[in-house]
């Protein structure tokens, strides 16, 4: 499942609620609330009362990315005024496993974010104990800069950790998603993408709808059982082998499928990658589909 999380840090303020409104009513159901704290990253943004005000214009799934050091003094605060997932930053917690508990102990999801220049590895030990990780594509604070194309290669590295381990928390990738390159971390495993600059700062109707287009070229969810079983007998014969990695096919959550299958389900273009839990867990259901072996 893909969520798109507008960041209100490009937002208008003097409008705030009736730009969120936009975003929610064309589709998204996450908002990304950014409070920065002019410390852990340079500037200072906003915090609990805007998160206040927000919360009870707006019922969508509210992601408090806490870019402040010491994040334990305000998550209680946070939490009981509506923040549903909370992300930390690993490199501003002293004791990251306590703050872990305390986000949940609050009743809030857990995440952590990292920075560019964190490597994934350093989650390893705390990978099953988390809701989501938020993988930083640009260094934090400020919004409409350029993806890190690096940061890409975290994502696909984390999402190998996570195949490995059996886990099934959420990725989450921030800074400089356009519609241009949210499909690069969308194949390399990211499914909650962060934009501010690509909603708010444009055609806030049509760049959410764009997202919500595109993400339904990669959830199969959209494509009926009649057309998914299509894609099953038909479309894995097409399949060019030499094109999918050794990973997806390890894995069996990527293959490639013939384009006219894909045209019955309203999407044209011609090889797309299907990133489908569905197929997984449909596969370790009927262990009989011999055309996976
Ligand atoms: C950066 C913030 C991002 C930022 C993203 O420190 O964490 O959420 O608002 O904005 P864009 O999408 O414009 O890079
Ligand atoms: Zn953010």
């Amino acid at each position: 499942m893909f969520h798109l999380a507008p960041s209100i840090l490009a937002a208008n303020w003097c409008h705030l609620g009736d730009d969120v409104k936009k975003t929610v009513d064309a589709g998204t159901d996450y908002i990304h609330f950014d409070v920065i704290d002019g410390i852990f990253a340079p500037q200072i943004s906003f915090g609990m009362p805007v998160l206040a005000s927000l919360r009870k214009e707006c019922d969508a799934v509210m992601d408090v990315h806490l870019m402040i050091e010491q994040p334990e003094r305000y998550i209680p605060t946070f939490a009981s005024l509506g923040a549903d997932i909370i992300p930390v930053h690993y490199e501003a917690c002293n004791h990251l496993d306590r703050i872990i508990n305390q986000i949940k102990e609050c009743g809030a999801k857990a995440c952590v974010a990292l920075n560019p220049a964190t490597p994934v590895s350093v989650l390893e030990w705390i990978l099953p104990k988390l809701d989501m990780v938020l993988i930083m594509t640009v260094n934090p604070g400020y919004g409409g800069q350029k993806l890190i194309p690096y940061c890409i290669e975290k994502v696909r590295r984390l999402n190998e950790m996570k195949k490995a381990m059996g886990l099934s928390f959420d990725i989450q990738v921030d800074g400089g998603i356009t519609l241009a390159n949210a499909g690069d971390a969308i194949e390399a495993g990211a499914n909650v993408l962060v934009a501010g600059s690509s909603v708010f700062g444009k055609d806030i109707e049509a760049s959410t709808k764009g997202f919500m287009e595109l993400f339904k070229q990669y959830d199969v969810s959209v494509v009926s059982a009649e057309i998914w079983s299509d894609i099953l007998l038909d479309g894995h014969r097409h399949i060019p082998t030499q094109s999918v990695s050794e990973d997806a096919k390890m894995r069996s959550v990527a293959m490639y499928a013939p384009s006219k299958t894909f045209s019955l389900a309203g999407l044209v273009g011609s090889y797309h990658i299907i990133y489908n839990k569905a197929l997984r867990d449909r596969h370790d259901k009927e262990s009989s589909l011999s055309h996976y072996d």
